[in-house]
């Protein structure tokens, strides 16, 4: 064998190295080494590839997937139409990996009947906030005009405000005038007190009936999970009754008016997360 043809195998063999090394080596394209290395067409078809791809993938594309170079040093995927747009999908392939399909959340909804006072309710927001809860409060109207600024701070921090009659009185006992005046004096002292009118209610002990619900337009919102919280006054019993009843779809009946339901609210919250509940407010339950 000649010497010439030992050197020629020689510079072959480190030619098809280099090729081979650099067709396989990730390469990024972006509008630099194109201006370096490619055709009039193949930029006009680098600007088409890149105005397919998905917004946020930027105009600098990194291309892991070995290939092979064809003229102009481009790779012949972005040359070839029909191929761009399943470059797109397997990026965004690539930025999302697979997940399972999520089950839909449990929901439930805390709300807070008789209120407000300056003590326990207060407590009942401080927890909430800690917690990062939105709950309902069904207020009295007599209780709001005492403190709007309690009020005021439950609807700055994203509760809602809805509407549980001026005085406590049982709407189905009432002729509609009185019951409109138990309800629109309420709904006004929330006005005065946030700027905004209430658009749920719940009547006073649960008690209504088709002419209560033909006179009052807002959306009547009841409970079904009674914590007794206002009869037994224990923190303990509220949790233990929260415990056996929780379910998707609950709305849990409180009085934020009596210190051992504001006392029993951390533990009740905690559990309920434990059980990976999302809380939503009356409104968020009626849509
Ligand atoms: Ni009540």
């Amino acid at each position: 064998m000649s010497r010439k043809l030992v050197v020629l195998g020689i510079l072959f063999g480190l030619v098809s190295m280099i090729v081979v090394g650099w067709s396989t080596s990730p390469l990024t394209i972006n509008a630099e080494n194109l201006a370096s290395s490619a055709t009039y067409s193949e930029q006009q078809g680098y600007q088409q590839f890149v105005k397919q791809l998905p917004q946020r993938v930027s105009d600098e594309v990194t291309w892991k997937t070995p290939f092979y170079m064809g003229n102009g040093g481009l790779p012949r995927v972005i040359r070839d139409c029909g191929a761009y747009i399943t470059v797109g999908e397997l990026l965004v392939q690539q930025e999302k990996p697979e997940m399972p399909p999520l089950e839909p959340r449990k929901q439930i909804a805390l709300t807070f009947d008789d209120g407000p006072n300056n003590k326990s309710t207060i407590q009942i927001l401080d927890i909430l906030q800690k917690y990062d809860v939105k709950a309902t409060f069904f207020v009295l109207g007599q209780n709001v005009v005492k403190h709007p600024d309690v009020v005021n701070r439950m609807y700055i921090e994203g509760h809602e405000i809805a509407n549980h009659s001026w005085g406590h009185k049982n709407l189905t006992k009432l002729n509609p005038a009185q019951m409109h005046a138990e309800i629109d004096r309420a709904s006004e002292a929330i006005f005065e007190a946030t700027g905004h009118y209430p658009t749920s209610y719940r009547p006073p002990y649960g008690a209504i009936d088709a002419s209560v619900r033909q006179e009052i337009r807002l959306t009547p919102v009841l409970w079904n999970i009674d914590t007794m919280d206002w009869y037994h006054k224990d923190s303990l019993k509220t949790l233990e009754n929260v415990q056996a009843n929780a379910k998707d779809g609950g709305i849990i009946l409180m009085h934020d008016i009596h210190q051992q339901s504001a006392d029993a609210l951390e533990a009740v919250i905690q559990y309920l997360q434990q059980e990976d509940y999302e809380f939503i407010t009356a409104d968020e339950l009626n849509n």
